[in-house]
């Protein structure tokens, strides 16, 4: 492996962090098991523990529910249902739909909760839920996407981008193509499953740990659900074993489960769920079907493209309208399309709703315009690359379908400089050589670019906010609205404000992320943790240096621009005093060492029913080539080569960067080859964890494996010119499911290629029968 920053692991420069490769903070205690998670915390001396009791069918009216055998059960000191809800029987995310924390009338998906048990271990509570006796007046469900697009069950509006005379358009065009692709959905498969443990204090007041991407959500949801104000309940997260989108929305029907529980019992309450469990309640990545079609010129220009998106949502909303409306976002992914009808159908179907997957409906738009641009290169027999670079921003015009211009575009230097130094040209001529002389064995090569739109689409969502202390000894306290999943945001922000009081790192403490400290926050989504956060610290920091500053100034009567803060200490003209000296001296003089920051990303505005504004703060670049393996007798595949170029800004951590391009990388590609979800037609789950759903594994992780940060300062003034990372490396792994059609591609050279996603080994052999037989029938 290849990665230059490793190297500087664990060293800080005494003169600044920022920019530095610094371990994770909880690094050790990962991988030692002394980081704690929800169900690691110490538990009050008398604690309950609480399971879901679960629909056994998909779709109906629920006529009964006996849960007599379940109260009789070993361990149950109660069971709860709708009636027992004390406030609103809602979870929902948002306000225009509703999804029961109990359901009582309907039934709209296999397994939905209809009632709890709270019993004294949480083997016991499981058990007994098994026992109720659920009686549903079933109907058929409809399952997939297909079924709720013939049956036209929409959850809401389609909406859509145009742009230009799309029926002109195709006319003119020298050329045309249209095709179908399946995408598949994604299981969040985080390591620690949904957890939530709620502690009742004094006068109704509720503590709620919970494993949550989004405290302040969790927090008014179980405010709502008790029927009490949000100043009675308080939701504290240290941190998560991993959220990646799938506990944005969906932790708070566990913690307001527990809270709920908590309050019926007089005592703490901990829900933690089973994995198959979680897998069969929670939302997942939005599968779709994709209707395409085409019009371009002799060279592969795209003269016009209609992409019809039809999403499966689930039974609700939940936030399926940011996650589809991200999907058009990015349906242009890094191409010009001068005359464009982009539409996507949000589906309702009787299975889990479907939420927020890294990437939020990014990458499937990203997937088909791929496979539209492979389209051309097999049609005219040109390399996709070629045609990538003929129709990218920049070469072509700058404006997206959505009318945002693009001002910061990097795109054709750097998938330039990757496609030099992954020797993309010499590859492509001796993969081509291989292929004619190896009958079974094929290869593929693609190189595919990113594009990826930085903020909330929801503009209010685009604010944070910190809180900072000094304490009497010098050392600093830090909180800020955004959580740990992982990523590294805690470190990040940490290293931001070490080096705004020229402090080493360990002077300061980072805290668990509380509403109790900093209220109405947005999620810890969208990748914008760091660009919100960090400002917002940075801010508050700044607040408590200014006055530290007069306070010096008036003290020593120096100026205060000769008043510098270097290396642990204060620098007052020609004096130099140890920091914890100034602020020992700043408390005796009654000098408030406490600040809270804020911030909001400035610039940004989007009116959805206009569709017009800069949604966008900026965009996050980056480009991979992957080279593949196909066995075209089993459909097994391998990856041979993978380089990565990826645009981060000026890092504020290259190793924490770094790490999440690899993670980011290997989690779409997990998704894009080995991941499928199955449900059955009853609308049942068929695959579980991790027997049957292929998470990828350490020995999945490609051998060959070139990651290089492209750092070039963000043209916004982001905190210290940074970029986000967390989502935009995902979307790099469209170029191992490209490589692999191309691989198939060499089966039968100027056939299309009708592989979809994900790439499984039957995946795979179905393209390879259909390019064998052309005309005969498709997958
Ligand atoms: N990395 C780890 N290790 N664990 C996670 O759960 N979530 C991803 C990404 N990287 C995730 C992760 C998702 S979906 C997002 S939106 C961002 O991290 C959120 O964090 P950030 O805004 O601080 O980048
Ligand atoms: Mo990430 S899907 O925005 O939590």
């Amino acid at each position: 492996m290849n990665f230059s920053a490793r190297s500087k692991l664990g060293e800080t420069d005494s003169g600044s962090v920022v920019g530095q490769a610094i371990a994770h903070d909880s690094a050790r205690g990962h991988v030692s098991g002394k980081a704690l998670y929800i169900d690691d915390l110490p538990e009050p001396a008398v604690t309950f523990h609480v399971a879901p009791i679960m629909a056994t069918s998909a779709r109906g009216r629920l006529l009964s529910l006996d849960v007599e055998e379940v109260r009789a059960s070993e361990g149950v000191v109660a069971v709860l249902m709708a009636g027992d809800v004390p406030g609103c029987n809602d979870c929902s995310p948002v306000d225009f739909d509703v999804d029961p924390i109990f359901a009582s009338e309907t039934i709209s998906f296999h397994g939905q909760v209809v009632g709890a048990v709270i019993a004294t271990s949480h083997l016991l509570a499981r058990q007994a839920a098994r026992r109720a006796l659920i009686d549903i007046a079933s109907e058929v469900p409809l399952v997939e996407a297909a079924a709720a697009l013939a049956a036209d069950a929409r959850l809401m509006p389609d909406y859509a981008f145009q742009r230009g005379d799309v029926t002109a358009g195709f006319a003119a065009a020298a050329h045309r193509l249209n095709g179908r692709i399946a995408i598949g959905g994604q299981e969040h498969f985080y390591l620690e499953g949904q957890a939530a443990l709620a502690i009742p204090g004094e006068g109704g007041d509720m503590l709620v740990h919970s494993s949550t991407q989004h405290p302040s959500e969790v927090q008014h949801i179980v405010a709502r659900a008790l029927g009490v104000a949000s100043h009675a309940v308080q939701c504290e997260v240290r941190r998560m074993g991993g959220g990646f989108g799938g506990k944005e929305s969906q932790a708070s029907q566990w913690a307001a489960i527990a809270a709920i529980a908590a309050r019926h019992m007089g005592a703490a309450c901990k829900l933690r769920l089973d994995r198959d469990d979680d897998m069969m309640l929670t939302g997942k990545r939005h599968d779709c079907l994709v209707d395409y079609e085409v019009g371009f010129d002799g060279e592969g220009r795209i003269g016009v493209l209609a992409s019809h998106f039809a999403m499966r949502c689930g039974y609700s909303a939940d936030l399926s309208l940011g996650v589809c409306d991200r999907t058009l976002f990015h349906a242009d992914n890094a191409y010009y399309l001068p005359a464009c009808d982009l539409v996507s159908a949000r589906l309702r179907t009787n299975t889990v709703s479907n939420t927020a997957f890294r990437g939020f409906g990014g990458p499937q738009g990203m997937v088909a315009v791929e496979r539209v641009i492979d389209a051309i290169a097999w049609h005219l027999g040109c390399d996709p690359l070629d045609i990538r670079k003929r129709n990218l921003y920049g070469v072509m015009g700058l404006t997206t379908p959505y009318g945002m211009d693009i001002d910061d575009n990097i795109l054709p230097e750097l998938v330039e400089a990757l496609e030099r130094s992954s020797d993309y040209r010499q590859r492509r001529s001796a993969i081509s050589a291989y292929n004619t002389a190896s009958p079974v064995l094929k290869r593929g090569l693609a190189l595919t670019p990113v594009k990826f739109g930085i903020s909330f689409t929801l503009i209010h969502l685009n604010q944070a906010g910190a809180l900072v202390h000094i304490y009497a000894d010098g050392s600093v306290a830090l909180n800020h609205g955004g959580t740990e999943m992982g990523q590294g945001l805690y470190i990040k922000v940490a290293q931001v404000v070490a080096d705004e009081f020229a402090l080493p790192l360990e002077a300061i403490r980072i805290t668990a992320t509380t509403t109790a400290k900093v209220p109405n926050t947005g999620p810890t989504a969208a990748s914008a943790g760091s660009d919100l956060n960090a400002m917002a610290a940075r801010e508050a920091a700044r607040t408590i240096k200014a006055r530290l500053v007069d306070f010096c100034s008036e003290r020593y009567q120096v100026p205060a621009p000769d008043i510098r803060f270097v290396d642990g200490q204060v620098v007052i003209g020609t004096e130099r005093l140890s920091f914890g000296d100034v602020v020992r001296e700043a408390v005796r003089a009654r000098i408030s060492l406490s600040s809270t920051g804020f911030y909001r990303t400035p610039d940004i505005h989007w009116d959805r029913a206009a569709k017009s504004g800069r949604p966008f703060y900026y965009f996050a670049y980056g480009a991979a080539c992957s080279e593949v393996e196909i066995d075209t007798t089993t459909g097994e595949m391998q990856v041979r080569r993978i380089d990565i170029l990826h645009d981060v800004g000026a890092s504020l951590n290259p190793a924490i960067d770094i790490g999440q391009i690899e993670g980011g990388f290997v989690q779409g590609m997990g998704w894009l080859t080995t991941e499928e979800l199955v449900f059955d037609e009853a609308g049942r789950l068929r695959t579980h964890a991790p027997s049957t759903y292929k998470i990828p594994v350490a020995s999945d992780v490609p051998e060959d494996f070139r990651v290089a940060l492209w750092q070039s300062p963000n043209r916004r003034e982001t905190i210290y010119r940074s970029k986000a990372v967390g989502e935009p490396p995902l979307m790099l792994a469209i170029s191992v499911w490209s490589a692999i059609a191309d691989a198939i591609h060499a089966v039968a050279p100027g056939e299309q290629v009708g592989l979809h996603a994900p790439a499984t080994p039957e995946a795979i052999l179905a393209a390879i029968k259909a390019i064998r037989h052309p005309g005969g029938e498709r997958p």
